[in-house]
């Protein structure tokens, strides 16, 4: 009996050691608590309430359906709470129980977005100064319900509960963004759309397409079809990082694009969720994709062929034919008509002056226009694309290359190369996107390279993302304004396919969601973590193939 007993000690011992030491080495792992408000980003203000809410068959839904594109907000309640709810007009507003107000009220103050949220046990009222912030509140009772909601068959003859809180919620900074590059690789309609849901569930407000790239030009332009027909395939990819010589290649056509059909349709999907598109159409450089398409474009005329291998290439624009700037206004042209937002991305990065040198075009130019050098005829390019643009009633956005010879007078800058330039711009007094590598890049690996995919390189773990501040102390208060917020970029050389993508992007991309939306001194690591317990699910819910590897942000 004591050997019994003894062996048995033997073997819990053995046990609870295994379940206190992770595989990662030993370290001690601590064991997250769920937070009871699994709200992501965390909102401003939350008043404990006692009791809670039950969602459940004969919940109404109430509303002032005159209200300005009032329309999808309930449409998205109707889809995502799949519940079979009452829908009733303004004087089932006075209804009392088991009900959800939605009003419009202007006296809310506050950056757009802002919102009030009541969840009593007998109604759940969201107010808003407008549609979007709505919106924004109908997000947080989505975070707050359980992950099943996402799965929108499962629901019917379900009572379901949320805690009682009163919540005062707003964001820090206006621009809360996520890029996808789909030049290096090409993403079906569907997976773009649920991208742009994913934006919209953290409360992010801008998706930064870039839609042309040496390896792909990814946007139908009616005038100019060989775009698409040419400019969309490259023959073959590079397999693996590369650098290695010989290259290997997989020898297999590559490649795809969005007719303007479907760029509507997701154009009209993002606004409904209050999500500006911004379009990126690269220029002076990775434009290869275009000059194989249409030669005359280049210095030298060509040939040339779409990239078939990642990096920079010598071929670009020449700035110095007439016809160059004619094609960019007719393709901006389309493009414009696409997208509605204010800003178009024209690029202005890693642009090789090499052919510039020696293009009798281009010294002629710079000659003509009184330039120093080939730096002030990339200045000189980006400034007559800006001055189309604002005759069109557009703003630009360049990387922090457009710095360099001069800045464009309305450019708003993305810092991407650390936060110098962004500093720079900001202290000219120009609009700032900050997007440096060490915070934003979500390219990077987020756990040790050896346990990963492939990767572009880099070292970016969630943790670090969230402790990013994207104003710089070296700005003056009164240069803090320009900052307008940041964005996670996601590159896709290595992202052979969406689920990648979302592998890369998430969760990164919900710790820099809480990062400019949360004000810095309501921050907190730990309670993050909490909170994304709940966060998890519902991306688990939405069938998001997300880095589930946070083990090291748990060990203290
Ligand atoms: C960039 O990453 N080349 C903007
Ligand atoms: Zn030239």
């Amino acid at each position: 009996m004591r050997r019994t007993n003894l062996l048995f000690a033997f073997l819990f011992v053995i046990f609870a050691s295994l379940i206190t030491f992770n595989c990662t080495g030993g370290k001690k792992v601590m064991q997250i608590q769920p937070a009871k408000y699994s709200i992501v980003p965390k909102p401003q203000k939350l008043l404990e309430e006692p009791g809670q809410f039950v969602f459940n068959e004969r919940t109404s839904l109430a509303f002032d359906k005159q209200l300005p594109k009032v329309g999808y907000v309930v449409d998205f309640i109707r889809d995502h709470f799949g519940l079979p709810m009452n829908f009733s007009f303004p004087k089932a507003t006075q209804a009392d129980s088991n009900v959800i107000v939605l009003k419009i009220d202007p006296s809310i103050k506050g950056p757009d977005g802002a919102y009030r949220l009541n969840i009593s046990p007998q109604k759940i009222e969201i107010n808003a100064p407008n549609a979007r912030g709505l919106f924004y509140g109908i997000q947080t009772i989505r975070q707050l319900l359980p992950a099943a909601i996402e799965s929108r068959d499962t629901v019917v003859g379900q009572e379901w509960t949320i805690p009682c809180a009163k919540i005062e919620d707003a964001p820090r900074f206006s621009y809360r963004g996520l890029h996808l590059d789909v030049g290096r690789h090409f993403f079906p309609v569907k997976f773009i759309k649920k991208y742009i849901d994913l934006i919209a569930f953290n409360k992010m407000d801008y998706f930064h397409w870039h839609l042309t790239e040496d390896q792909g030009w990814r946007i139908e332009i009616k005038k100019y079809p060989k775009l698409t027909q040419i400019g969309a395939w490259r023959k073959e990819t590079q397999v693996g990082r590369g650098g290695r010589k010989p290259y290997i290649f997989d020898g297999e056509r590559y490649g795809g694009y969005y007719t303007q059909d479907q760029i509507r349709e997701i154009v009209d999907y993002a606004q409904k969720r209050f999500v500006t598109i911004i379009p990126e159409i690269e220029m002076p450089g990775h434009s290869l994709a275009a000059l194989a398409s249409y030669p005359w474009l280049g210095c030298t005329g060509g040939p040339y062929h779409v990239a078939t291998k990642w990096g920079i290439y010598r071929a670009v624009y020449c700035p110095g034919k007439e016809s160059t700037f004619k094609f960019l206004e007719d393709v901006l042209s389309e493009v414009i008509d696409l997208f509605p937002g204010k800003y178009i991305h024209i690029g202005g990065d890693e642009c090789l002056k090499d052919s510039w040198k020696t293009c009798p075009y281009c010294q002629a130019r710079i000659k003509k226009e009184g330039l120093k050098d080939e730096h002030e005829l990339q200045s000189y390019f980006i400034r007559r694309i800006e001055k189309f643009l604002l005759s069109k009633g557009r703003y630009i956005i360049g990387w922090d290359e457009i710095l360099e010879g001069g800045l464009a007078p309305q450019a708003t800058v993305m810092s991407w190369r650390g936060e110098d330039g962004g500093i720079a711009a900001a202290k000219m007094h120009h609009d700032v996107i900050m997007t440096p590598t060490s915070f934003c890049y979500f390219d990077y690996y987020q756990a040790d390279s050896a346990m990963q995919p492939l990767a572009i390189g880099g070292f970016l773990p969630m943790k670090k993302v969230y402790s990013y501040d994207p104003v710089p102390k070296e700005l003056a208060p009164d240069e803090q304004k320009y900052i307008l917020g940041a964005q996670g970029n996601v590159w896709t050389e290595y992202l052979l396919n969406s689920k990648y993508v979302e592998y890369m992007a998430f969760p990164r991309a919900c710790a820099l969601a809480e990062v400019v939306w949360t004000q810095k001194e309501n921050k907190d690591w730990q309670d993050f973590l909490s909170r994304m317990q709940g966060i998890y699910k519902h991306l688990e819910a939405m069938n998001v193939n997300f880095f589930r590897g946070n083990v090291g942000d748990l060990i203290r």
